[in-house]
C-alpha cells in the first residue's frame, strides 16, 4: 500500500502537533486543517485515507466537517475519527448520527489510536481494491457491447429507463443507484455467450437457445465475488423471469421475482424491441409502446409496472 495520508483537523495547534509527534514512527503522510473551511477544501482537493477530526472548532463545527465528508459520494469512504473529550456523550451520539466511523477519547492512549488507525485504513485500503474491481466490471460491460454493433448502448438505455420507472415508483435515492447498477451489468453473462451464436441471424436452435439463456446466471456468478454490487445481483439474475412464471433462470412467479428484476424485464424487452437484431429490424416506438399497452395482461410483465413505464415512455416519444 502507498504511504497513507491522515489529515489532522484541529483548531488548537498543541493537540495537532501531539498527534503528530504519536504518528511519527509510522511513516504517515501527515496534513493539517485549523478549522472546518480548510479540512473540507483539502478533502476537496485531495481527499485523504483518514481524517482524525475535532468537533469544536470555528466556522464550519467537526460535525458538519464530518456530515459533508460522508454525504459525499467520492468521498464517503473515508474513515472519520472523532476525538472528543469523554464528558461529550451527547457530541458522541451525534456524530455517530453523522457517520463517524470511530472516537478517541481525550486523553487517548497512543496504542488505542494506532490501532483504530491501522484497522479503518485497512478497510479503506479494501474498499479502494473493491471499487477498482466493480469500475473494471462497467467497462467490461461497456466493452462486450460496443464490440456488437446490436447491442452497442443497450444496457445504459436499459439502465436509464429503469431508473426513470423506479424514480416514477417513488423508490429512494438508495435503491435508484441499485437498479441502475443492475441496468449497466444485467447483460454482462454474455461474456461467456459464444460470438456466433449471440450473432446468428436466424432461428436459434434449443441448444442455442439455452446457451443464450445461461447469462442470466454466468452474470450473476461474474458479479457474485463483488461486495459493492451485491444488493444489484438479483436483478441482474433475474431479468428474465415473467410475471406469470414462465421465464429464466429460476421460473419465479408474481411478486417472488424481486421488483427490480421485473422493471429491468420491461425496460429490457423495450429496448430490445426498438433496436436492430441480427434476426429482425427495430420497431418504432409506437409500435412497441403498442405491443405492451396489447400485452398488458398477457403475464409477461406486471401490469402495474407496465402502466408506469407507458407514462414515461409515452411523454417522452
Ligand atoms: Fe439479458
Ligand atoms: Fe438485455
Amino acid at each position: 500500500m502507498e504511504q497513507a495520508r491522515i489529515l489532522i483537523v484541529d483548531d488548537n495547534k498543541v493537540n495537532i502537533e501531539l498527534l503528530r509527534a504519536q504518528l511519527k514512527p509510522f511513516n504517515y503522510k501527515i496534513e493539517t486543517a485549523l478549522d472546518g473551511e480548510e479540512a473540507l477544501a483539502n478533502v476537496g482537493k485531495n481527499p485523504p485515507d483518514l481524517v482524525l477530526l475535532d468537533l469544536m472548532m470555528p466556522k464550519i463545527s467537526g460535525y458538519e466537517v464530518c456530515r459533508a465528508i460522508k454525504q459525499n459520494k467520492l468521498t464517503q469512504f473515508i474513515p472519520v475519527i472523532v476525538i472528543t473529550a469523554l464528558q461529550e456523550l451527547d457530541d458522541k451520539l451525534k456524530a455517530i448520527e453523522l457517520g463517524a466511523d470511530d472516537f478517541l477519547v481525550k486523553p487517548f492512549n497512543k496504542l488505542e489510536l494506532i490501532t483504530r488507525i491501522k484497522s479503518l485504513l485497512r478497510m479503506k485500503a479494501l474498499h479502494d481494491d473493491l471499487d477498482t474491481s466493480e469500475s473494471i466490471l462497467f467497462s467490461l460491460a461497456e466493452a462486450l457491447e460496443a464490440k456488437d454493433i446490436y447491442t452497442r448502448g443497450h444496457s445504459d438505455r436499459v439502465a436509464k429507463l429503469s431508473v426513470a420507472i423506479a424514480r416514477e415508483m417513488d423508490f429512494s435515492q438508495e435503491d435508484i443507484d441499485i437498479i441502475y447498477k443492475g441496468g449497466l451489468l444485467h447483460d454482462i453473462g454474455k461474456i461467456g455467450v459464444r460470438e456466433d451464436i449471440l450473432l446468428k441471424p436466424g432461428r436459434l436452435t434449443d441448444e442455442e437457445m439455452a446457451h443464450v439463456k445461461s447469462h442470466a446466471i454466468r452474470g450473476y456468478d461474474i458479479c457474485k465475488p463483488l461486495k459493492s454490487i451485491a444488493d444489484a445481483l438479483p436483478c441482474i439474475r433475474c431479468h428474465h423471469e415473467r410475471y406469470d412464471g414462465a421465464g429464466y433462470p429460476d421460473g419465479l412467479k408474481g411478486e417472488k421475482i424481486p421488483l427490480n428484476g421485473q422493471i429491468l424485464a420491461i425496460a429490457d424487452t423495450f429496448d430490445a424491441m426498438t433496436t436492430d437484431r441480427p434476426y429482425r429490424k427495430a420497431l418504432a416506438n409506437e409500435t412497441a409502446i403498442k405491443i405492451f399497452e396489447d400485452e398488458i395482461n398477457s403475464g409477461q410483465w406486471n401490469p402495474n409496472i407496465v402502466k408506469v413505464f407507458l407514462k414515461i415512455v409515452k411523454k417522452s416519444s
